[in-house]
């Protein structure tokens, strides 16, 4: 049986163990002096238009309402995660690309907006060439952050639309992975590819990287289509999907037109709640 081939729902017993992490509170994260530090989120999905970047942002601004100190890194050449925030990467002497193939520090690429955001810019659509030669190429994020780690609590990385060096890089240097899905059946085919790609990380690069939760976005509650996608998504991934749910509406495309997250633009909508929901559940530890 294929991985999403619709499963029998009277057999309870093919359903995903519920994992440990999905029952019992995350532990506060110290490095080995002790010193705490932050936990690295990579927000991946190799198909575009999933709302990886709305969901990095605004799960940053939900996380920075609720006091804690947030960066966001943006690994995507496209730099929409820095105009978000308002930031035009055309204006941007350095960037990322520079803190990647340069090894100059991150402190001088972050601009300080409602969350910490390390800039990029088209750029970094070189980065990956340039870095091909470079011995350690897969750890230059890791190593980037490494000086920063106690300066916050979450650090949320934007990746680009592929399973590149670039998002290899984020999944190197990430705690957790949250996997933004749009909820429709051919976009969720393109897991398997992602959950090889972990594997293969967890293997040789990152053993202790996990997938802290998959994501329903742009869900469109009015059509079957979505309820039936949600379902097999829990069939086959069970508690690991969030029980927050990212619905459809505007106000996540008029919010980065005016260089704010939907917590800032409109803070009393669903589009905010639902961020907010998704900020408990991850803090709580589900
Ligand atoms: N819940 C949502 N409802 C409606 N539009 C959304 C929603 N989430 C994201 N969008 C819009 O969909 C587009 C793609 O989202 P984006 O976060 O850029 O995806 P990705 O980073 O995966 O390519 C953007 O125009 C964004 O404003
Ligand atoms: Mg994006």
């Amino acid at each position: 049986m294929g991985l999403f081939d619709r499963k029998n729902a009277a057999v309870p017993e093919d359903r995903p163990e519920r994992s440990e992490s999905a029952v019992t509170p995350e532990p506060v994260v110290a490095n080995e002096n002790g010193q705490p530090t932050a936990k690295v989120i990579a927000f991946a999905n190799q198909k575009g238009g999933v709302a990886k970047t709305t969901t990095t942002l605004n799960l940053a601004a939900a996380f920075a309402e609720k006091g804690h100190r947030v960066l966001c890194v943006d690994m995507d050449p496209q730099g929409n995660l820095t105009m978000s925030q308002g930031i035009d990467p055309d204006s941007l002497e350095i960037s990322m690309y520079d803190v990647l193939v340069h090894h100059t520090s991150i402190r001088e690429v972050i601009r300080r907006r409602e969350v910490d955001v390390a800039c990029s810019s088209i750029d970094l659509a070189g980065a990956e060439i340039a870095m091909s030669t470079q011995i350690g190429r897969e750890r230059s994020l890791e190593k980037a952050l490494k000086p920063i780690l106690s300066d916050y609590d979450f650090i949320c990385i934007d990746t680009p639309p592929s399973l590149g060096l670039l998002t290899i890089n984020a999944l190197t240097a990430a705690d957790k992975v949250i996997v933004p899905v749009q909820c429709e059946y051919l976009s969720m085919r393109g897991l398997i590819q992602l959950q090889n790609t972990l594997s293969m990380i967890r293997e040789n690069l990152n053993p202790g990287v996990e997938i802290e939760g998959i994501l329903p976005t742009l869900v469109d509650t009015r059509t079957v289509h979505a309820k039936e996608a949600i379902e097999i998504l829990e069939e086959n991934f069970g508690d690991r999907v969030f029980a927050s749910r990212i619905r459809k509406t505007v106000r996540f495309a008029e919010a980065p037109v005016k260089g704010m997250s939907v917590l800032k633009y409109d803070p009393d909508g669903k589009a905010a709640f639902a961020y907010r929901q998704l900020a408990k559940e991850v803090l709580d530890g589900r």
